[in-house]
């Protein structure tokens, strides 16, 4: 197989883990016979202070080329100030529209090594497998803003052709799975959370009769996570409940550093991020968890170019690796040593072909 796939490395830990993506991408191409051509482009704050602009033209042209897009992470202090003009996150949130990358996939599963890395207990986190399936290119992220001296606003606005699209993509990510839908909404107060359970309700009912549902709302949804979580098979949410529910289900997980993500539209072009952000108070360090990166290559490699074996074997490595007793910072316990984000990627890539 012959792709080109953009890198955006981005700002703070973002080079350092696409860089440990990158690796693992070169190795699968090289033991398994593919071509994998790479570009990379400038993306957020460092877009910012090479041209002005978080996703310069050039950028966004390389991605929609491209057969796949990897991003390491956007953001950090040097351009958030409360008046910053141009943020780093607009570059993210354009790349998103642009591309049409309606869904994001976020599975959340829990390593029975790793058990004991979460501040959760045992017996609640043992076996949890769950995917958030979560809205991206719409909400209260995509509404008018207005800001003037002494009030804001932000606008929420759903479609119900957008519910109907990411509500068909669960099912079917179900489908394949234990066939368990969760719906998360704030339908007792918001208009368009009323909408998105009327269409999900319908939706789910009339073309995925055999999947069995449940509907949430969202501040019930939170504790239920934290409750249950090996109830969930896919939950399936708006934009920004979904980025506030993950950041939550990460730490069933362990970490932030061990969640990737697949951002899909119409077409197998994909956008793949680990979840978590820059983290510039580590950037630099070479101490981040480079898991979540390369488990979003694999995510790639599936998603994308339908390399399900090589996607299968790069989870087998990180999988090895854990099991085997390599950790960085974040997911070390007392008494074990941390390992750097390029030992850590080594032992991954040790075990991989
Ligand atoms: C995420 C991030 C982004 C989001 C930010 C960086 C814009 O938090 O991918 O979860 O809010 O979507
Ligand atoms: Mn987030």
């Amino acid at each position: 197989m012959d792709a080109l796939i953009t890198l955006l490395p981005g700002d703070g830990i973002g080079p350092e883990v696409t860089a440990a993506a990158h690796r693992a991408l070169k190795q699968v191409a090289e033991v398994y016979g593919h071509t994998f051509r790479f570009e990379v482009k400038l993306v957020g704050g460092a877009a910012i202070d090479e041209t002005g602009s978080p996703l310069p033209p050039d950028t966004m042209a390389s991605c929609m080329d491209s057969a796949a897009v990897f991003l390491g992470a956007v953001g950090g202090p040097k351009w958030s100030g409360p008046h910053a003009m141009v943020r780093p996150e607009k570059g993210l949130l354009e790349l998103r529209a642009e591309l049409g990358v309606y869904a994001n996939l976020r599975p959340v599963k829990v390593m029975d090594e790793l058990v004991d890395a979460s501040p959760l207990k045992a017996g609640i986190i043992r076996g949890v497998d769950l995917v958030v399936v979560r809205e991206l290119t719409g909400g209260i992220y995509f509404g008018k803003k207005t800001r003037d001296e002494t009030v804001a606003s932000d606008l929420c606005v759903y479609h119900t052709h957008e519910v109907e699209r990411i509500v068909r993509v669960a099912a079917r990510l179900a489908s394949g799975r234990r066939n368990k839908v969760c719906s998360v909404d704030k339908a007792n107060v918001l208009e368009t959370s009323r909408l998105w359970r009327d269409v999900a309700d319908r939706t789910l009912e009339r073309e995925f009769p055999e999947i069995e549902t449940e509907t949430l709302l969202v501040d019930a949804a939170a504790m239920h996570l934290l409750s249950r979580p090996r109830d969930f098979d896919v939950i399936v949410t708006e934009n920004m409940f979904g980025d506030i529910l993950t950041d939550e289900a990460s730490m069933l997980a362990g970490s932030m550093g061990m969640l990737p993500s697949a951002s899909l539209g119409d077409s197998t072009r994909g956008l793949y991020e680990p979840i978590h952000g820059s983290a510039p108070d580590i950037a630099g360090l070479d101490v981040a968890n480079p898991c979540a990166a390369i488990a979003s290559a694999a995510m790639l490699l599936r998603h994308s170019l339908s390399l399900v074996e090589e996607a299968d074997a790069v989870d087998a490595a990180i999988a090895a690796a854990i099991a085997a007793g390599a950790r960085t910072a974040d997911i070390a316990r007392d008494g074990e040593t941390p390992i750097s984000t390029t030992e850590m990627t080594d032992r991954i890539l040790a075990g991989l072909g």
